[in-house]
């Protein structure tokens, strides 16, 4: 599909923007939220801000070239930053900074109940095996825990932009659905009614309900034992007071993403199922009213020559693959042997780099083909593009290599 290229999406200009304070990347699992997120937030440190980046989950190497180490949920100071005047050899001090932190899921979650209950409570809820398991393993807590840091940092104040990683998961939309999900869980009407039996008095429509709820409670107790359901239970009393605390939460934090000063980020890989995702995406933020500020579209296949085609270069490699297979058995004469020999290596060689020519360019094309497919539509949606790197983005030289793509065209 060649339709009308997209409009180029300026990261620079965006991060550049002092009324931008939130940047969100989102996109479907390993596209490369994590760095670009990182690559985003030393970019801008770089061009003076003052930056913070939450990520979720990065790659061991990228966290300790970071100065990431441990998961205390604390953003640290991120070493090594330059500026334009540094890299001219003058010394000066950058005008921006960077911090980074590395959301750690379960410490959040006990935050907010040391936060919002009083000692003995929290003692109590902490040592729950029930909040235990849900703290860490619930499905969704990692999305409504980003968006609780989210809220947190911008209360804060601290930083003039923040730059949110997202949760792997396998649908962007999870980041916006999860915490939802969760708020709705945690204030839902199956955990009220697990505390019910112990709360309601005698009025005949209650008992009725008591009646069938019991036999719920018997099954669950059947399915879960008596120690998990009284666990639940006692958990769910503990929660009482904090009740509507983490809808009210979720919803502030989903305002907060609707403000303006916030804009979101949609990585993807150019392939069919990434850019599904970023697709659905697209319309959901749109439904939403969120700022969508464009597509990254990351990891795409460079080829350097690309005049010659494909089918050209596979021509050429069986031209030459042919010559090779018709010269077997010749050149044996011993003091030509030393320089057929060489002549046999490069001839491989440049076999090789042509198929991995001709591979490459289909690749490309494929790409284009997928990536147009998004444009066509959404023609509207700027898109930036990110070469694949030759290995891992790994440091911050790594990171700044990814921010180069980043100005305009
Ligand atoms: N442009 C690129 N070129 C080469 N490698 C890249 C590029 N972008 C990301 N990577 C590599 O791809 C891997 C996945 O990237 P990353 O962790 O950023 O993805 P993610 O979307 O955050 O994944 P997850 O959904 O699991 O959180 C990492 O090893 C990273 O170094
Ligand atoms: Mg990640």
């Amino acid at each position: 599909m060649t339709g009308r290229p997209p409009p180029w999406l300026d990261v620079d200009r965006l991060i550049d923007d002092r009324r931008t304070r939130i940047i969100v990347c989102c996109g479907s699992g390993g596209v490369g939220k994590t760095t670009i997120a990182a690559a985003i937030g030393l970019r801008a440190a770089e061009h003076g801000r003052h930056v913070v980046v939450l990520t979720v989950d990065p790659a061991r190497r990228l966290a300790q070239s970071m100065g990431l180490t441990s998961l205390d949920n604390t953003p640290r100071p991120v070493r090594g930053i330059k500026t334009r005047d540094q890299e001219a050899g003058n010394g000066a001090e950058p005008a921006g900074s960077l911090h980074a932190m590395m959301l750690d899921m379960k410490r959040t979650f006990d935050e907010i109940v040391e936060a919002h209950a009083d000692p003995d409570r929290a003692a109590q809820i902490l040592a729950n095996p029930f909040y235990q398991s849900l703290s860490s393993s619930f499905a969704g807590t990692q999305e409504y825990m980003a968006m609780e840091k989210l809220g947190q940092l911008r209360r804060a104040d601290e930083w003039d932009l923040i730059v949110v990683d997202t949760p792997p998961s396998r649908s962007a939309l999870d980041f916006l659905d999860a915490p939802q999900r969760l708020a709705r869980f945690l204030d839902g009407k199956l955990l009220r009614l697990l505390t019910a039996p112990a709360k309601v008095g005698g009025r005949a429509y209650l008992r009725a309900i008591n009646a069938g709820f019991g036999v719920v409670t018997g099954v669950l107790t059947k399915i879960l034992g008596t120690q998990v359901l009284r666990d639940v239970q006692t958990f769910v009393s503990a929660l009482d007071t904090m009740f509507g605390g983490f809808r009210e939460r979720a919803d502030y934090t989903y305002q907060l993403l609707r403000a303006p000063g916030t804009a979101f980020l949609v990585v993807a890989a150019p392939e069919e199922d990434a850019l599904r995702e970023a697709s659905y995406f697209v319309e959901r933020l749109d439904t939403e009213r969120m700022p969508l500020a464009g597509l990254i579209l990351n990891r795409v296949q460079q080829v350097p020559a690309a005049h010659l085609s494909a089918a050209r270069s596979m021509a050429a490699a069986e031209v030459l693959q042919a010559a090779m297979s018709g010269n077997t058995g010749s050149g044996n004469a011993a003091s030509g042997k030393t320089g057929a020999d060489d002549q046999a290596a490069a001839r491989r060689l440049t076999l090789t780099a042509l198929q991995l020519h001709a591979d490459r360019m289909t690749q490309a094309a494929a790409e284009r083909r997928v990536a147009g497919g998004f444009t066509a539509a959404h023609p509207l949606v700027p898109v930036a593009e990110v070469p694949a790197q030759a290995e891992d983005v790994h440091d911050l030289e790594g990171l700044r290599r990814i921010g180069e793509w980043f100005g305009p065209r």
